[in-house]
């Protein structure tokens, strides 16, 4: 099983410490996430239910006077610093994702002063497991409490999101920053993107016998950023030719299907609509308490992705035909896709012996080995000290 890289509150104060030469005011994390079930739906007004990992990024922070931002990564091993005056959208590196946050604060009329921020994370990157929203909701529960600002958890996860869009450039919905701001311990967000309506919906895998394994594919996903912006434009060019504000608003799936000139913006509207409906029913599944039921609608969602939103590649179909050939009770691509990882419904202790049999798989087929852990669900952005 992947070991944890150590992540903890005290470690990061020592390392403030031998940074700056001063003790922090402070100690905050922001979760990664992974994704249950509602992919692509969360741009079409849709649901999702996403939960946090214990994987986060940690911040340890205090005040500087002299109203620059010195941010230091134990990940890259550098520190970055910025002022007011650098604070335009489209900087590159890293330091974007942090800069970003007080851009989005200010540009909101909070008053944000200068700070030495150390950070450090164990969500792993690049996977789709929403290591930039951990980070920018790590910086914006850092500052926020520095500059004494009332914000309220749903409109910090639009700020952080405001921050990604605008300031990073990518054009994500909200899922990833609401659910490293919002979740609870032991359950499932349930989040309605139209209303912002927000459910803790319990989900306690253990008492039934079950776990969730997360798997890495580490397959290089180069088109993400392009292929994502593209999905999303199709999508709102179907809702414009069915007139209707988003495709959240179809009833009718198959009059809306008839009514579309093009095969792939079909299948785009087929993915988002049945999708939607699979959210809505995995709710009443957990709300039972019968997650085993999730299984079917884990495996309906990964077919979608693959046949009708096609954001799959052969590594994570790979990853999922064999976790459902060694026992999964379903499995299915997990955050934005073309690469990334799989999460897979497991018997307890069948977990290890399920990532070992990918790896083999990986190894037979000539790809990259991947990585695994399984999940449990964790808070959302806290103070810790
Ligand atoms: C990425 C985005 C989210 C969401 C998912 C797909 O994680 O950041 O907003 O669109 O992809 O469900």
């Amino acid at each position: 099983m992947g070991r944890r890289v150590s992540n903890d509150a005290d470690s990061l104060v020592e390392a403030f410490r031998a940074r700056t030469g001063r003790q922090p005011t402070g100690v905050w994390a922001a979760p990664g996430r992974v994704n249950l079930i509602g992919e692509h739906t969360d741009y079409n007004d849709g649901y999702v239910m996403p939960f946090a990992l214990e994987q986060r990024v940690l911040i340890a922070s205090a005040p500087r006077d002299d109203g620059s931002w010195s941010v230091t990564s134990l990940n890259t091993g550098s520190t970055e610093t910025f002022s007011a005056a650098d604070l335009e959208p489209g900087m590159a590196g890293w330091q974007a994702y942090v800069a970003g946050v007080v851009w989005a604060l200010q540009e909101a009329a909070h008053s944000v002063a200068g700070a030495d921020l150390v950070l450090n994370s164990d969500v792993p990157e690049g996977a789709g497991l929403s290591s930039s929203a951990a980070l920018e909701c790590a910086v914006l529960t850092a500052l926020a409490d520095l500059n004494e600002l009332q914000i309220a958890g749903l409109e910090r996860a639009k700020l952080a999101r405001r921050s990604e869009n605008v300031f990073v450039g990518a054009p994500t919905g909200l899922m990833d920053q609401a659910a490293s701001t919002l979740c609870t311990a032991g359950h499932a967000l349930f989040f309605d993107c139209r209303t912002d309506a927000a459910e803790q919906v319990l989900f306690d895998t253990t008492s039934a016998g079950l776990e969730i394994l997360v798997l890495d594919t580490k397959t290089p996903h180069a088109l993400v950023d392009s292929e994502y912006a593209a999905r999303r434009a199709s999508c709102e060019e179907a809702a414009a030719l069915l007139g209707v504000p988003a495709l959240r608003d179809i009833t009718d799936l198959d009059a809306a299907v008839d009514q579309l000139p093009d095969p792939v913006i079909k299948r785009r509207v087929r993915h988002v609509v049945t999708e939607n409906a699979r959210v809505l029913e995995a709710v009443n599944v957990l709300r039972a308490g019968a997650i085993a039921d999730l299984a079917p609608l884990l495996d309906a969602s990964h077919e979608s992705m693959r046949d009708d939103f096609e954001i799959t590649v052969p590594q994570v179909d790979l990853a999922v035909q064999t976790a459902r050939a060694c026992g999964a009770l379903g499995a299915r691509m997990t955050g934005g896709g073309f690469g990334g990882c799989i999460i897979a419904l497991v018997e307890v202790g069948k977990a290890e012996q399920i990532g070992r049999a990918i790896a083999e798989s990986f190894t037979a087929a000539g790809y990259a080995p991947p990585a695994h852990f399984t999940a449990v669900p964790s808070a959302g952005a806290q103070r810790l000290q």
